[in-house]
């Protein structure tokens, strides 16, 4: 199973951005739990980030060439308009969870709406780095269970 963990644009500034409330670890502390978590959960793991809305979409494409079996995105501020990126999802029709460190709901008006996660399987957000692990064993039930 290969999954591909997509995340949109100020990720990289994890540990930099806004402290109080994406926390102090910074991006790399993400990735390498991540890529501890796979290994555990025995799955295939890619990570790419972006600040760049048509990289993305170009990721999404990739995951679809590449034959990945899910994608795990976190479109950052995209989430809240980019069209593109949810046409680009609809596209490759492959299972996606979208994640948010964040509670999005618990923010300011403009980030309750995600118009990105109606081309995914589900929405996890508001539990920091553990809602990528939760989405990867979320979308390994999925995957298993559509065989
Ligand atoms: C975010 C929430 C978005 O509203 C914001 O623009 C981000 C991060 C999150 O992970 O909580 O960049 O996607």
């Amino acid at each position: 199973m290969k999954i591909l963990v997509i995340n949109g644009p100020n990720l990289n500034f994890l540990g930099i951005r806004e402290k109080g409330i994406y926390g102090d670890k910074n991006y790399e502390d993400l990735c390498n739990l991540l890529e501890e978590r796979s290994k555990e959960l025995k799955f295939e793991l890619d990570i790419v980030q972006s600040n760049i809305e048509g990289e993305i979409i170009n990721h999404i494409q990739r995951a679809y060439n590449k034959k990945y079996d899910g994608i795990v995105i976190n479109p950052g501020a995209y989430t809240h308009y980019s069209i593109a990126i949810y046409d680009a999802l609809k596209s490759v029709n492959i299972p996606s969870v979208e994640v948010h460190l964040s509670n999005i709901h618990r923010r300011e008006e403009f980030r309750h709406k995600s118009v990105t996660a109606a081309a995914c399987v589900g929405q996890i957000c508001g539990f920091g780095f553990l809602g990528y692990v939760m989405a990867f064993q979320a979308l390994i039930d999925y995957l298993e269970n559509s065989k």
